[in-house]
């Protein structure tokens, strides 16, 4: 399983407003295709004959932990020996049951508010 940079690499529109068919991801704009790997294995458009480009969108190790998806932005070649972080609310039957925390804000509460809340 791979995360793909939400970047179309022909314009530039995020690929998120796209669509998955099988386990490829379909851009919006013009129907470039890309396979898991990130690689270029389709258009909507005629070719007239030619290849298609050799183009490799990015994409990034992912782990499954604690019911999330985890992306590894640095270099994949790390994502193994990189640990996930702990919580130690994150398993177990009551997993996520509470997460408690205290902290000192020195920020307008509408800030605190914005930054808890997403
Ligand atoms: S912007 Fe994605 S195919 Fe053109």
């Amino acid at each position: 399983m791979r995360a793909l940079d939400d970047r179309c690499p022909h314009r530039g529109i995020p690929l998120s407003h796209g669509s998955v068919e099988g386990n490829n991801v379909v851009c919006l704009y013009h129907g470039w295709t890309f396979d898991p790997e990130g690689q270029l294995v389709g258009t909507k458009h005629d070719h007239f004959g030619k290849k298609l480009p050799n183009i490799r969108n990015r994409t990034y190790p992912v782990k499954e932990r604690y019911g999330l998806v985890w992306f590894f932005p640095g270099d994949p070649a790390l994502a193994e020996r990189t640990p996930l972080v702990e919580i130690p609310h994150g398993d177990g039957p009551d997993a996520w049951a509470s997460l408690s925390f205290a902290y000192t804000w020195q920020a307008h509460h509408s800030m605190v508010i914005d930054n808890l809340a997403t």
